[in-house]
C-alpha cells in the first residue's frame, strides 16, 4: 500500500488525540462504560491454562490486568502507538512480571509467528486505516488454535458520522456490522465463529485461524 503524507498525518494526529486523552481516560465517562465492555468480554472469553495474550490497543492496560487478576497462570502483551497510554499502562500495572507493554502500530505486530493462544481488542479496531492488514498480522501471531476477540461498535445512531465529528473524538473512525466483519475475516485467512452483543452497542466477533489446505 502506498503511504501517503496524509495518511501519515492523520495517523499522528490520531496519537496526539490519544496521548493527551491518556492521563485522564480511565476516569471519564468513556472508560467507565469501556470497563463494563471488558468485564463482559472476560465472561465471553475462554483461555487455556498458561495462556499467552496480545491485547492490540491495549490503551491504559485495563483489560490485561484483569485477565491477569483473573488467570494467575496468564502472561500478556500490551501494543499501542500512544506513548502516553503506554506510560499509564506500565506505571498502574501491579505484576510487571507477567504483563508487558510495547509501542507499534496494529498492522505491523513485531511478533513471531504462532505466538499468542489469543488476542484482544476492545474499541480500537475502528480506527484502524487498514483493517484487513491488521487482521492478516493477527492471523499471523495467533497459535493455530488461538482466537481473536474483537469488541468494538457497530452501526448505530451513536455511530453515525456527525457523533465522530464532534471535537471529543479522534475523527475518522468506521464501524462495522457483521457481515462486514466476516468479510475482512475471509479476506484475512480468518473465521468468524460467533458475534455477541456485550452491552449497548458494542458487539465482539470471535475469530479463529483458517487450517491451511494441505
Ligand atoms: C478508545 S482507546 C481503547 C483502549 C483500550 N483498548 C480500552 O478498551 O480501554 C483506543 C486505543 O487504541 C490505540 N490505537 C488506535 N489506533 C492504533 C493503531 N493504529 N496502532 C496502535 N494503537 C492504536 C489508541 O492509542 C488508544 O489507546
Amino acid at each position: 500500500m502506498r503511504v501517503t503524507m496524509d495518511a501519515i498525518a492523520h495517523g499522528q494526529r490520531k496519537q496526539t488525540f490519544f496521548d493527551r486523552w491518556a492521563p485522564r481516560y480511565d476516569w471519564l465517562l468513556p472508560s467507565v462504560f469501556y470497563q463494563a465492555v471488558h468485564q463482559r468480554l472476560c465472561e465471553e472469553s475462554r483461555l487455556p491454562e498458561g495462556a499467552h495474550v496480545l491485547d492490540l490497543g491495549c490503551g491504559t492496560g485495563k483489560l490485561l490486568n484483569r485477565l491477569a487478576q483473573q488467570d494467575p497462570t496468564l502472561t500478556g502483551v500490551g501494543l499501542d502507538f500512544s506513548a502516553a497510554m503506554l506510560a499509564e499502562a506500565q506505571r498502574k500495572t501491579v505484576d510487571r512480571d507477567r504483563l508487558t507493554f510495547v509501542s507499534g502500530t496494529t498492522d505491523q505486530l513485531p511478533f513471531a509467528p504462532n505466538t499468542f493462544d489469543a488476542a484482544f481488542c476492545t474499541i480500537s479496531f475502528l480506527h484502524y486505516p487498514d483493517p484487513v492488514a491488521v487482521l492478516r498480522a493477527v492471523a499471523t501471531v495467533l497459535k493455530p488454535e488461538g482466537c481473536f476477540y474483537l469488541a468494538d461498535y457497530v452501526p448505530s445512531k451513536w455511530t453515525e458520522q456527525r457523533f465522530w465529528d464532534a471535537p471529543v473524538s479522534s475523527a475518522s473512525v468506521q464501524v462495522y456490522p457483521k457481515q462486514a466483519r466476516e468479510r475482512l475475516a475471509a479476506e484475512a485467512g480468518l473465521r468468524c465463529d460467533r458475534h455477541v452483543y456485550l452491552l449497548g452497542p458494542i458487539m465482539l466477533t470471535v475469530f479463529a485461524k483458517v487450517a491451511p489446505e494441505s
